[in-house]
């Protein structure tokens, strides 16, 4: 089932927090998360009244769920703005003269946002993108690099009330252009270009070629990070602005408000739309709407975080991700954290960069991808080693399984053995974790997620919805509603439930494998639907099937994913040609171009082999399982539905080069 790296260590020891790590957590002990457990699902509604004081209600709910399967409600009656719960009642307390963001840009600048100066800088660019004509309900896309903007520009559209869709960096033109067209947006938010392992990555200028074919895109803006001219920008009069020349517009009468009090939002209003890959076709816009995505997001990080006041705390993600959401803004945002954030590569100018991040800052707690962990393995513990990391105190891991090895590494060599390890199984779509442990609470397992996180009915069940037993592999499903679930699919609400609520009746399918042992601890083994999971980064084979099938010389293409020792999955492609075109490594360089055109390079395939045909079943579905198997070189499985035998010896053949 599983095609993530195989373990080769036998790991059984399990990891329990230190007695004074746990006495000073928020849940000590392992009964303590249990009777909170069992609170949050018999008594719902009163756990998340006591979970969520902190977040500013400008007016409670009426009715904490209502559930009409599968669309769920949250809080309903009540209002809020999301931004008062992440800036503005900071102000009144001694996080006001706190850092809300240290970030460090790729080159080495350092800027430091103490929650007064955000919660300023948000209201200003809100008043901005007012005056452009931002008004509640609206889509705002944002390609933005990691810099502070980002976070800027996300709070300034939640503060008014229109939707942000961030789409990743490193994505296309075409990939930009798709989404934006897809959610219509009306303004977009970039930059001139962004730093990435010492190059620069000409957003605008990506941006410029999504804008041809753009019709709702009414204003772009620009922020300027480049002073060396490395990323020239045309400026497209009356539709194209500054950033800061944005900001110095008079303000409108309705701007001078906002730096009063914003307007307050229903529960249920559109906080923003993510792009995600599914299992076919074209990438799925996940919404997420207000009060239920900020209640997962504040009381998931107030938890497993455990973030306190003299933490510096470190998530790695791109905020093009969900991660970025939940884990860099509104989570960390909404206990009032002070939060490391880096523009750059992780090896750049070399493989100490990390290390001396969290050295120089004093960063607390380390959030990144079992992914990143792997490749700082390869690189070697010097590393790590030359540098002073006592200040970490806890460690997360998110985005793929992590193997036993690369576990006990990041807990050994990052964390010298005193660190808890939080592993956070999670989706897109569940908009905060689902499955952890508790740092001070439980003990870990290398290679188990853990337990379910407060609210979360969590099963590893067969097709037909029966409960598999402990240690038995199967789907993991969701039982129940949650507060962060996403509430449909922009704009394609068949959809919504045709992938995730029509698999097993009347539960959410995650779309992973799992099993869970007789601890009740969550070992997830990965996707079991055709979606990849390529070195943490989400990829549809359908999306790279569907731009290699665009390029003029391709007549067929198959993805599918292979083990990979660094990225967990490595993307496999066999393609057949169209008659007359011929196999060559020009052509493999040429379709390996367009998949960076289409999507963007992280999907670039690691192999593309071509083939005289594709494995079928006699009624004309691709064998899956038969490519896969081929990929990996494991041996070879049922082939009696095979159409057409002389298929195999030729696939075989198509080695990599
Ligand atoms: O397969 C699971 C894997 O990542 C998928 C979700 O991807 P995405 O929506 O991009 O969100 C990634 C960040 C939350 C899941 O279906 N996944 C995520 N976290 C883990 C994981 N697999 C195993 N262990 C995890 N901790």
């Amino acid at each position: 089932m599983s095609e993530t790296i195989v373990s080769r260590l036998k790991e059984h020891r399990t990891f329990a927090p230190s007695a004074e790590f746990s006495a000073a957590a928020r849940v000590t002990s392992h009964e303590a998360y249990a009777a909170l457990y069992a609170q949050s699902l018999e008594a719902p509604e009163e756990f998340w009244r006591q979970q969520t004081t902190d977040i500013v209600w400008r007016k409670t709910w009426d009715t904490f769920c209502e559930w009409n399967l599968p669309h769920a409600k949250f809080f309903v009656g009540a209002k809020l703005n999301v931004t008062e719960t992440c800036l503005d009642r900071h102000l009144t307390t001694s996080a006001r003269t706190r850092a809300a963001i240290v970030w460090e840009g790729e080159p080495g600048d350092v800027r430091t946002l103490t929650y007064f100066e955000l919660h300023r800088e948000v209201v200003r660019f809100a008043a901005a993108l007012a005056d452009l004509g931002v008004v509640a309900g609206d889509r705002v896309a944002i390609y933005l690099g990691m810099i502070p903007e980002a976070a800027i520009a996300m709070l300034a559209c939640a503060r008014l009330g229109a939707a942000h869709s961030v789409v990743f960096g490193g994505f296309s033109a075409e990939a930009l252009r798709d989404r934006i067209n897809d959610c219509q947006a009306k303004v977009l938010i970039t930059q001139d270009g962004a730093y990435r392992r010492g190059s620069v990555v000409p957003l605008k200028q990506m941006a410029d070629k999504a804008l041809l074919e753009t019709p709702s895109i009414e204003k772009v803006i620009v922020h300027r990070r480049m002073d060396d001219g490395r990323a020239p920008v045309t400026m497209h009069e009356g539709r194209d602005v500054w950033w800061s020349d944005a900001l110095s517009r008079p303000a409108s009468e309705q701007s001078m408000g906002l730096a009063r009090r914003p307007d307050a939002f229903d529960a249920e209003h559109p906080l923003f739309i993510l792009y995600t890959s599914g299992s076919t076709g074209k990438p799925k816009g996940v919404l997420h709407t207000t009060a239920g995505y900020l209640a997962g997001a504040h009381v998931t990080t107030k938890y497993i975080f455990d973030v306190k006041d003299s933490d510096l705390y470190w998530c790695t993600a791109d905020v093009g991700w969900v991660t970025g959401h939940s884990y860099i803004v509104y989570g960390p945002l909404s206990v009032g954290a002070a939060c490391m954030m880096y523009e750059g590569a992780p090896n750049f100018p070399d493989w100490s960069r990390f290390w001396s991040i969290i050295e120089r800052h004093g960063v607390s707690i380390l959030y990144t991808a079992p992914t990143a962990i792997r490749a700082f393995i390869r690189a070697g513990d010097e590393w790590p080693n030359k540098h002073d990391l006592s200040s970490l105190r806890l460690l997360g891991s998110v985005g793929e399984p992590i193997n036993p090895e690369a576990w006990v590494w990041y807990h050994t060599v990052v964390g010298k053995g005193r660190c808890p390890i939080v592993d956070t199984w999670w989706q897109t779509e569940t908009g905060s974790v689902m499955l952890t442990t508790l740092p001070g609470a439980s003990y870990s397992k290398p290679g188990a997620t853990g337990l379910p996180f407060f609210g979360v009915e969590i099963e590893v069940v067969k097709d037909d919805g029966a409960k598999v037993a402990a240690g038995d592999g199967g789907k993991l499903v969701i039982k129940r509603p949650w507060p962060s679930m996403a509430r449909t699919l922009f704009r394609d609400d068949e959809r919504y439930k045709q992938a995730y609520w029509s698999q097993i009746p009347g539960v959410y399918f995650t779309g992973d494998g799992a099993r869970c042992d007789s601890d009740g601890y969550f070992w997830v083994v990965g996707r079991i639907d055709d979606v990849l999971n390529v070195a943490g980064h989400r990829i549809g084979t359908a999306e790279i099937e569907s731009a290699l099938a665009s390029h003029p010389s391709v007549a067929e293409a198959a993805a599918v994913g292979k083990p990979d020792e660094l990225k967990g999955q490595a993307l496999v492609v066999f393609v057949t040609l169209k008659s007359g075109q011929v196999a060559s490594k020009a052509l493999k360089d040429a379709l390996a171009v367009h998949i960076d055109k289409e999507i963007g390079k992280f999907a670039r395939p690691d192999q593309i082999r071509f083939a005289d045909a594709l494995p079928k079943t006699r009624s004309g579905k691709i064998m899956r399982r038969l490519l896969k198997e081929i990929a990996s070189g494991t041996a070879q499985g049922d082939t009696s539905t095979l159409e057409d035998l002389g298929v195999l010896a030729s696939l075989r053949a198509s080695d990599e080069d």
